[in-house]
């Protein structure tokens, strides 16, 4: 379906290299969150990149000049060669942000990190209440636990991100959690409406808040950024559903990042696989220098050439590149179309019918398909 063109030398030249790499070193995970990013339907006891593995893929992100290595998951803290991961990245000069639920993390393990060479830690925050919180993520006791990993974060130095996503269960309290992220001591807050793909596309009944929900909330985070000016920087992910304009997904497909399965696919983004018809390189046959400049799937989206219309004669279309290709395929059919979250596409009325359906439907919220695999994952 997609008949990327083949990549002159001329023309790699021309891309640009990443700035990060987003390595989602396992799918194993404590936490059953209903809005997880993974795909529903992996095999998490399949074998993951081993350590070398990791090790080689990170030096060859530093030789491509990646600046930044998102240690992510599933779980990052279920890989037990974390710190060893962490200090090669430390050597090779990557900048490492930890994404992490918190939940397994040690004082002393917290601190063996922080001495190989952790920049950064962002931490997943369910809700601002604990039983909600708890509730959310499938785990009792896991917001206690958190509380006690952001002593240990401040106690070893590292600067603290605090990540929330917001859907109807916690809604009610979006503006809370920002001003929570301030006790906390955050530096940053990420507070970012749940987008309906993976799991969260499975639980998206129980997880979409009214239209009246997301207007004020979004207003009242909005407000805060004056009120908290100079004490925490606020990331503020707005609903597609309810947007005029479509984000540039990743930044733009191929232009920014790429990420790299626990098993080794590397993707332009984490919903890349659903897009039929695209090949995914490995970096177990391929340098990640060749996947992001010659790979087949890299190059099917980047920059303006697929573009049909609107997208091709839109001014937006390097501020946006027509918004995201996965839920262009998901909604259209087709991943070449414009987003149908934007106004302009000829597909935006199935973008309002969803929204529409949602809207009013307040009260009990249906019961949450948890992410949990068939096959449960080992113990770390
Ligand atoms: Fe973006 Fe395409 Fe819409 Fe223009 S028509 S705003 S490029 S999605
Ligand atoms: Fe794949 Fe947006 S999630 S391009």
């Amino acid at each position: 379906m997609n008949a990327p063109q083949p990549v002159t030398e001329a023309k790699a030249q021309r891309i640009p290299a990443p700035v990060g790499v987003l390595a989602e070193l396992t799918y194993r995970c404590p936490l059953a969150c209903p809005y997880c990013s993974n795909p529903t339907d992996v095999d998490i006891r399949a074998k993951e990149l081993d350590t070398e593995d990791w090790k080689r893929v990170f030096s060859e992100a530093a030789e491509l000049g990646i600046l930044h290595a998102h240690l992510s998951g599933g779980e990052p803290l279920a890989r037990r060669d974390l710190v060893e991961i962490v200090a090669h990245c430390a050597k090779v000069g990557l900048y490492t942000n930890l994404i992490t639920s918190g939940v397994g993390l040690t004082r002393d393990y917290m601190q063996r990190l922080s001495e190989a060479g952790l920049d950064h830690v962002q931490l997943s925050l369910q809700d601002a209440e604990a039983e909600s919180a708890d509730r959310i993520g499938g785990y009792e006791g896991g917001f206690k636990r958190k509380m006690d990993v952001v002593k240990w974060i401040h106690e070893f130095g590292l600067p603290l991100t605090v990540n929330a996503v917001i859907h109807r269960a916690n809604i009610e309290r979006a503006g809370r959690m920002v001003a929570f992220a301030v006790e906390l001591g955050a530096r940053r807050v990420e507070i970012a409406h749940t987008q309906y793909y993976a799991w969260a596309l499975t639980n998206r009944k129980a997880l979409m808040p009214t239209r009246a929900q997301i207007e004020k909330a979004v207003a009242e985070v909005e407000g805060l950024r004056e009120v908290y000016a100079g004490k925490i920087v606020i990331d503020h992910v707005i609903p597609d559903y309810f947007a005029t304009y479509p984000k540039a997904c990743m930044g733009g497909w191929g232009k920014r990042t790429l990420n790299v399965t626990p098993r080794g696919k590397v993707l332009p983004c984490h919903a890349a696989e659903t897009i039929p018809g695209l090949e995914f390189w490995s970096v177990t046959d391929h340098s990640l220098s060749d996947i992001w400049y010659k790979s087949p799937a890299f190059n099917a989206y980047r920059g303006t050439d697929w573009m049909a219309e609107p997208c091709r004669s839109c001014p937006r279309k390097e501020v946006d590149y027509g918004g995201c290709r996965c839920q262009a395929l998901a909604l259209t059919g087709d991943a070449r179309n414009a987003d149908p979250i934007c106004h302009l596409s000829p597909e935006h009325d199935k973008v309002e019918e969803i929204a529409a359906s949602f809207d009013g439907s307040e009260g009990e919220i249906p019961p949450y398909v948890y992410r949990r695999y068939k096959t449960p994952a080992p113990v770390a």
